[in-house]
C-alpha cells in the first residue's frame, strides 16, 4: 500500500492537538502580554453562532485577570459562595440521591467549604459569549477555549480550565466586576502559564475510539 502523503500543516496540527493536556500547576514565572494576546487572539478566531450575534460585533469578550489581583480574589470568592449555593439546591431537589452525583457534589461542598483549588497560573483568562437564541453560546464557548489551548500548547505554555467560572455568569458580583450585565453573557475560564509538570508523553486512551460508518 502506498504511504498517504500529508501535508506538513496537518502534521504540525496533529502533533498539537496531541500535545495538548490539562495543566494540573503552574510555575511562578510570568507570561508576557504578548503571549497572552496570542492567546486570545486564537479564542476571538473561533466560530459564533452568527444568527443569535447578527448586527453585533461585541458578543465575544475576553478578560486577561493577572494572578494576585482584586478580581482575581473576587471571582475565587463568588466561586466559593455559588458553588455552595447550587450544592444545596442540588442536593434538597433530589428525593433519591442519584450515586453517579455523589463525587460531584463532594467535589462541590469542598469548593464551598475550603475555596476553589488554588489558581496558581500567571493568568486567568475569561471568555463572556453573549447568551442568545437558541442558546449556543456554550458551544461558542467550547470552541473558543479549544482554539485557546491548541494555542498555548504551541507556545509551550501550560493551559487548565476552570469550569466552576460558569456558574458566575448570573452573579451580581462577579459580572459587576468584570463590567458585565449580569445575565447577559455566558462565562467560561481557564488558567494560563508555564507548567510546573513535565509533559505527558503516554498515548491518550480515553475515550476510546467509537466510529461508526454509514458509507
Ligand atoms: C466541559 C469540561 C470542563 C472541564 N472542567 C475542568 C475543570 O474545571 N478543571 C480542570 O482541571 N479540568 C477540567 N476539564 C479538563 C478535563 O478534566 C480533561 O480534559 C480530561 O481529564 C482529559 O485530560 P487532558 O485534557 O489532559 O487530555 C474540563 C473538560 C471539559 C471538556
Amino acid at each position: 500500500m502506498t504511504e498517504r502523503a500529508r501535508p506538513a500543516d496537518a502534521e504540525a496540527l496533529d502533533r498539537v492537538i496531541r500535545a495538548r493536556r490539562s495543566a494540573r500547576r503552574f510555575s511562578s514565572e510570568a507570561v508576557s502580554r504578548d503571549a497572552v494576546a496570542d492567546v486570545v487572539e486564537a479564542g476571538r478566531q473561533a466560530p459564533y453562532a452568527g444568527l443569535s450575534n447578527r448586527g453585533t460585533t461585541d458578543f465575544r469578550r475576553f478578560f486577561a485577570i493577572a494572578r494576585g489581583s482584586a478580581v482575581h480574589a473576587l471571582l475565587r470568592e463568588r466561586i466559593r459562595a455559588v458553588v455552595g449555593e447550587k450544592a444545596d439546591a442540588f442536593a434538597a431537589a433530589q428525593a433519591d440521591p442519584d450515586p453517579r452525583a455523589a463525587g460531584m457534589l463532594a467535589a462541590m461542598r469542598g469548593i464551598a467549604e475550603k475555596g476553589p483549588p488554588p489558581w496558581d497560573a500567571a493568568w486567568l483568562l475569561v471568555v463572556a459569549e453573549r447568551r442568545g437564541f437558541p442558546p449556543r453560546e456554550g458551544q461558542a464557548l467550547a470552541h473558543a477555549l479549544e482554539n485557546m489551548w491548541l494555542e498555548a500548547t504551541a507556545l509551550g505554555l501550560g493551559l487548565q480550565l476552570v469550569s466552576a467560572v460558569e456558574d458566575l455568569s448570573d452573579d451580581d458580583a462577579a459580572c459587576a466586576a468584570l463590567g458585565l450585565r449580569t445575565g447577559e453573557f455566558l462565562l467560561g475560564a481557564c488558567l494560563l502559564g508555564p507548567s510546573a509538570d513535565l509533559p505527558r508523553e503516554s498515548a491518550r486512551t480515553e475515550p476510546e475510539l467509537r466510529l461508526t460508518w454509514f458509507a
